[in-house]
């Protein structure tokens, strides 16, 4: 919305963006599935599902904030977060605000064709536990993912893409027998954290905080915050929830489904307890930039950098052509097509190599290759590592095996 002002709230992912978030998706997913012992299947579920679904899940009852509206302004507040300065006596009663984008399906307007944007992707998983159950052959314990937007229409949007109304997730729903619940819950808690971790978010900027009472969500029965230290302060990355079997009955409750396991030890049909480890897409990114920017000085000059690891840096490898004489195009073309099936790659031909440099350091890219005129010769380049400057010539034969070593 940017050439008519901008829009509150609403972010839009350029090329380099779109590439730093997929990588990061495709992370997650790597990462959740790097356990043989574990299964996750994932889904893609619809944005707009049947309003049943969020009767069920509480979301139309419960999923509100309350809210006061300034009388002289007639601006709008959370009710723990009106600014200082404000009377008492000009504000309202406090209200309760539903937080789901309503809209309608269809051409007539009326209460029977509303339906709801999702506030979360979980419950697409709920709704389809049965179906990846029996098609999967799935056996507890056993996880379900999902990834994709969610919208929540936020009183207090704001802090970038901290938060948006229209945001990414990405959530598993982990189910398990009820013995197991706190050693599923820990277990998620570790390993979602170590993830954080292998994103090069240093350690002393993540913490874990578990939820007071009066802070859980209407489906939780203990929740605990992954936590990221954000230019502002400590503010949530992701939740770890354990759901009980809120979800699961309260959908078969309201669908008249059959939503249980058979649990072939005990001969018996079991509600799985559910821990849920949900991400935010968005935010990690967001977090992803404060933590891995950087400023230091090269030559007397300042450069300005992201210091984006291997896997998900937008672009992981650039070529640099000393000049543009035919032959070093021609070698850097030929090095790209060798290296571009497994690596991101550009080749960036245009202004000094200086500049290419610090504009390679801006996008987070961690090695440049310079082509220059002994390369035609000795058919070898030389790699500049992002971080440490250090130099190294190496044979053009030798690049794929060089990276995939990293
Ligand atoms: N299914 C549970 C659930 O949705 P949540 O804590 O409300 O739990 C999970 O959301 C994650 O989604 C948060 O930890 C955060 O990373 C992300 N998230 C939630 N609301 C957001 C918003 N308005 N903007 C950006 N990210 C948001």
């Amino acid at each position: 919305s940017s050439i008519y002002g901008g829009l509150r709230s609403s972010y839009d992912y350029g090329p380099l963006g779109v590439s730093l978030k997929n990588n990061l998706a495709a992370s997650w997913w790597r990462d959740i599935n790097n356990d043989n012992d574990l299964s996750i299947y994932p889904v893609d579920t619809a944005i707009i599902q049947s309003s049943e679904v969020w009767k069920a899940s509480g979301h139309l009852a419960e999923f509100s904030d309350p809210m006061v509206d300034h009388k002289p302004t007639g601006e709008r507040f959370r009710a723990d977060q009106v600014p200082d300065g404000l009377k008492k006596e000009d504000l309202t009663e406090p209200r309760h605000f539903n937080l789901m984008f309503e809209t309608n399906i269809g051409p007539v307007h009326n209460e029977n064709s509303a339906v709801y944007l999702r506030p979360e992707t979980a419950q697409g998983i709920f709704v389809n536990f049965e179906n990846v159950l029996r098609t999967m052959r799935a056996k507890l314990p056993f996880g379900i993912a999902n990834i994709g937007k969610s919208f929540r229409n936020e009183i207090t949007p704001g802090q970038f893409i901290f938060r948006t109304r229209e945001f990414e997730q990405m959530e598993i729903e982990f189910f398990c027998k009820e013995e197991d619940q706190e050693e599923w819950f820990n277990f998620w808690i570790n390993k979602r954290l170590d993830w954080y971790k292998s994103l090069g978010i240093s350690e002393d900027k993540l913490r874990i905080r578990t939820h007071e009472e009066n802070e859980l969500a209407h489906y939780a029965s203990k929740t605990s915050d992954i936590e990221f230290m954000y230019p502002w302060g400590w503010g949530e990355l992701e939740g770890i929830a354990n759901r009980g079997t809120f979800d699961l009955t309260s959908h078969e409750r309201e669908s008249g489904k059959d939503l249980t396991y058979f649990d072939p030890e005990s001969n018996e049909k079991i509600n799985p307890v559910v821990i849920e480890p949900a991400g935010g897409l968005t935010r990690t990114l967001f977090a992803i930039l404060c933590s891995n920017y950087d400023e230091d000085t090269v030559n007397d000059t300042t450069r300005t950098l992201f210091r984006f690891n291997f896997e998900i840096a937008p672009i992981q490898i650039a070529i640099l052509p000393l000049s543009k004489k035919d032959n070093l195009i021609n070698f850097s073309k030929e090095i790209k097509t060798k290296l571009q099936k497994s690596f991101r790659t550009e080749i960036d031909i245009t202004q000094s190599i200086g500049k290419r440099y610090r504009r390679q350091d801006e996008i987070g890219t961690p090695y440049c290759i310079t082509v220059d005129v002994e390369t035609v010769d000795d058919k070898s380049v030389t790699i500049r590592n992002r971080d440490t400057m250090d130099q190294e010539r190496v044979e053009i034969n030798k690049l794929h095996h060089y990276f995939e070593n990293i």
